[in-house]
């Protein structure tokens, strides 16, 4: 916990504490996405890539709206995990000379972050549920599923071209 968060003494303040975390995980991927984005080569890949971006904004817009039906301040609170999540992923995109093999770094790394993101909503879902906020719940549910759905098209982007044509490549050059 940074020294700027108030401490956190009860179930609604861990709640608050996590959706701060995730608006600025949001956030930082939301500025990740565009660079991946750019150096992939797979069109599919690219195409997800771009589409889970559109809905990245809206899952943003609606971390506000949950901030403000429960009556906190917009505000977001540095994420440790996502950064080290992000700057990995840099490292090994950045390390990767072959696109083949590049892309298949990208989908690793995309897929950390989708189970990253994953296992957050699904804990914000529940602490909004035991909470007895169900709207809140239903409100950040779409964005669950969504982040789901991503998992899943780089798990078929993946197993349908790009982890084949990555071991072509990195195999002609052994
Ligand atoms: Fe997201
Ligand atoms: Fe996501």
């Amino acid at each position: 916990m940074g020294l700027l968060t108030k401490p956190i003494k009860t179930l609604d303040d861990l709640f608050v504490h996590q959706l701060q975390d995730i608006y600025y995980a949001e956030q930082q991927i939301t500025k990740a996405l565009p660079k991946m984005i750019t150096k992939v080569a797979d069109p599919e890949l690219k195409q997800a890539l771009e589409n889970h971006l559109a809905e990245t904004r809206k899952q943003i817009k609606r971390v506000e709206q949950v901030f403000q039906m429960h009556g906190e301040e917009v505000r977001a609170t540095s994420c440790p995990a996502i950064d080290g999540i992000i700057e990995e992923a840099n490292d090994v995109m950045g390390d990767a000379s072959d696109p083949e093999v590049l892309d298949a770094a990208a989908i690793a790394a995309a897929q950390a972050v989708e189970h990253y993101e994953i296992a957050r909503y699904g804990t914000l879902i529940a602490w909004a549920r035991q909470l007895g906020r169900p709207d809140c719940a239903n409100a950040l549910e779409p964005t669950l599923q969504e982040e789901k759905a991503a998992d899943l098209k780089l798990t078929e982007i993946a197993e349908a071209h790009v982890n084949r044509a990555a071991a072509v490549t990195g195999g002609s050059r052994r």
